[in-house]
């Protein structure tokens, strides 16, 4: 017994690490990352209608919600310390066309939802996205001409659907179309209407994944897509190309940064960060969300365990925020602390 333990000190040179981590008391004290609902951005669904709330299959406790919910939800979700929301809306068949137009209608959904939330719940940050999917016939982020996402005429699009974003409350225009000059064009067309104020989130490194099929079943998009999105969106493969991206964001004027899908892009959050030094935030996707709830649900994992494992991991890679469908789930955690 003795000489093994002196076998190990020669080994170590008596640097043992888990004496730090001995006790609870121990723990706590060298805990370098903490997960505070001050992390947590909410996506939502909106639906047209009063009164609904509409589960999602593939993203079990999850529901679609119309304005009056949203603004129950954006209530709820300022009560418990969360302080932003990211709105996406699921708009009538009717409405979605090849250029995406109802994008460019004032009172929208997404925009009848926001001038709703804020003036309901006025210290609730409302983001939203500018790219056409929700609105178009096709699913295509941006405007469509025979083959080709067009890239020109989509970024004139979405800044002209920010500022009327803006107009209706929005207070961060987060841009998930991935074209290039979006942001330039977007804060210009921001600064040119007045809106100085708003900030923009970019979607800097949006990849080409498999992790977003539930949030196309939560929008509908997902039957309506043809083809891929991989002449926009950026190849998984690529972290260089990733950071190259992001830069030019950065120097448009990007005033955040995100990262997406999150768990399995964590080197490009720690890069991002590094290399720029902006708030920078990681989306956890539906995908992910429906991967934890799946394998809890069959006793797998702990889903709770792994909800703060996955969120804290964030915050270790350098993230200052998590856009997570745990939001509410995890405040309430927290708050029980
Ligand atoms: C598209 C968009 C996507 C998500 C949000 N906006 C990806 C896509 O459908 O291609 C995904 C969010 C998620 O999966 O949770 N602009």
């Amino acid at each position: 017994m003795e000489n093994k333990t002196h076998l190990v000190d020669e080994i170590t040179g008596h640097r043992r690490m888990r004496r730090n981590r001995k006790a609870d008391w121990t723990r706590r004290l060298v805990q370098e990352n903490r997960l505070t609902v001050d992390d947590l951005i909410w996506p939502i669904f909106i639906i047209p209608g009063t009164g609904i709330l509409e589960p999602i299959p593939a993203m079990p406790g999850v529901n679609r919600m119309t304005v009056d919910k949203a603004v129950e939800a954006a209530k709820e979700a300022a009560d418990l310390g969360i302080p932003a929301l990211a709105t996406f809306p699921n708009i009538e068949m009717e409405l979605r066309d090849e250029t995406g137009s109802n994008s460019l209608e004032k009172n929208n959904l997404i925009n009848l939802a926001s001038a709703a939330i804020k003036k309901a719940v006025p210290n609730i940050g409302v983001i939203t996205d500018v790219a056409l999917d929700p609105f178009t016939s096709h699913g295509h982020d941006g405007i469509l001409r025979g083959n080709e996402i067009v890239n020109d005429e989509t970024v004139e699009q979405v800044a002209r659907a920010a500022v009327y974003q803006a107009d209706a409350g929005a207070d961060i225009i987060a841009p998930s179309e991935m074209m290039d000059g979006r942001i330039g064009a977007i804060r210009q067309a921001l600064d040119a209407a007045g809106h100085q104020g708003v900030g923009i989130m970019s979607y800097a490194t949006k990849f080409s994944s498999g992790f977003y099929g539930p949030y196309r079943e939560a929008i509908s998009t997902g039957g309506l897509l043809k083809g891929d999105k991989k002449t926009y969106y950026i190849d998984p493969a690529n972290g260089t190309e990733a950071v190259r991206d992001a830069a030019l964001d950065v120097e448009e004027g990007a005033d955040m940064l995100m990262v997406k899908p999150g768990l399995p892009y964590l080197d490009i959050c720690w890069r991002l960060k590094e290399a720029f030094g902006l708030p920078t935030f990681a989306y956890q996707v539906s995908g992910e969300y429906a991967m934890i709830k799946a394998a809890a649900a069959n006793g797998w994992i702990d889903g709770d365990k792994v909800m703060l494992e996955t969120l804290l991991a964030f915050k270790r890679a350098g993230c200052d925020g998590i856009l997570t469908y745990f939001a509410v789930e995890v405040a309430r955690q927290l708050a029980k602390k």
